[in-house]
């Protein structure tokens, strides 16, 4: 059997509240996993203690085989810039660059190269040459999953990576996603709450009353 990319065991999180408690699953090459759940259900928080941004009040995180708490600050940052890679729920493009320099500037720093096809495939190639601040909110959400994507990641984290398409462009965004995952040894982690979009995934765990069914 290969070796989960991701594994969370009896993880727990409150903040004023609690928001989950003891959540287990795991992720493996080539495997796409929805979380789905309300809005305020935590996946947002769940998603970013997975993806080293926040540590849980419990449980264990590892990724790549690795734990997480036991990680050196040197080995985070080299985990957060080679291996994982994140589509935010508000996309954090640099707003006075083209989106093609915001490509860029993550392709720098993994040492990756830009392709062609997924610039075409994301229907973003002609759009290149504009300033962020000039395109829609869809276009933008493409842009930011083209900057994700061209890192290579080995996990991609993503946070509603569709809420601001419509459903045509949310199924192209869906293929290209699902289609990254069966070609590279990469798993997705996804979190929505648009439940046709999760069905595309391998899997699907909903988080309900405080836990991941
Ligand atoms: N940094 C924080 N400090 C305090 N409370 C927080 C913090 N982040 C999130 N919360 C609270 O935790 C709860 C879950 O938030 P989270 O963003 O994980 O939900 P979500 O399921 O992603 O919701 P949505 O579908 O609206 O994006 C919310 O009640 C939120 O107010
Ligand atoms: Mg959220």
């Amino acid at each position: 059997m290969s070796q989960a990319l991701l594994e969370a065991t009896a993880v727990s999180h409150s903040f004023d509240t609690l928001l989950f408690a003891n959540v287990n699953f795991s992720l493996l090459p080539h495997q796409s996993t929805a979380i789905i759940g309300r809005s305020g259900s935590g996946k947002s928080t769940l998603l970013h203690i997975c993806s080293t941004f926040i540590k849980p009040d419990e449980g264990s995180v590892k990724l790549f085989g690795k734990e997480l708490s036991a990680q050196s600050d040197a080995s985070i940052e080299a985990l957060r810039r080679y291996d994982i890679g994140i589509i935010f729920q508000f996309h954090y493009l640099f707003k006075g660059m083209s989106a093609m320099d915001n490509v860029e500037v993550a392709t720098m720093l993994s040492g990756e190269k830009i392709e062609e096809a997924l610039l075409e495939k994301l229907e973003i190639k002609e759009l290149m040459g504009q300033r962020i601040g000039e395109l829609s909110g869809g276009q933008q959400q493409r842009v930011s999953i083209a900057r994700v994507l061209s890192k290579k990641p080995r996990i991609i984290f993503a946070d509603e990576p569709t809420g601001n398409l419509d459903k045509e462009t949310a199924k192209l965004v869906m293929d290209v996603l699902l289609d990254y995952v069966k070609e590279n040894e990469s798993g997705l982690l996804l979190v929505t709450h648009d439940e046709q979009m999760a069905e595309l995934c391998d899997r699907v765990f909903k988080l309900q009353d405080k836990v991941l069914v």
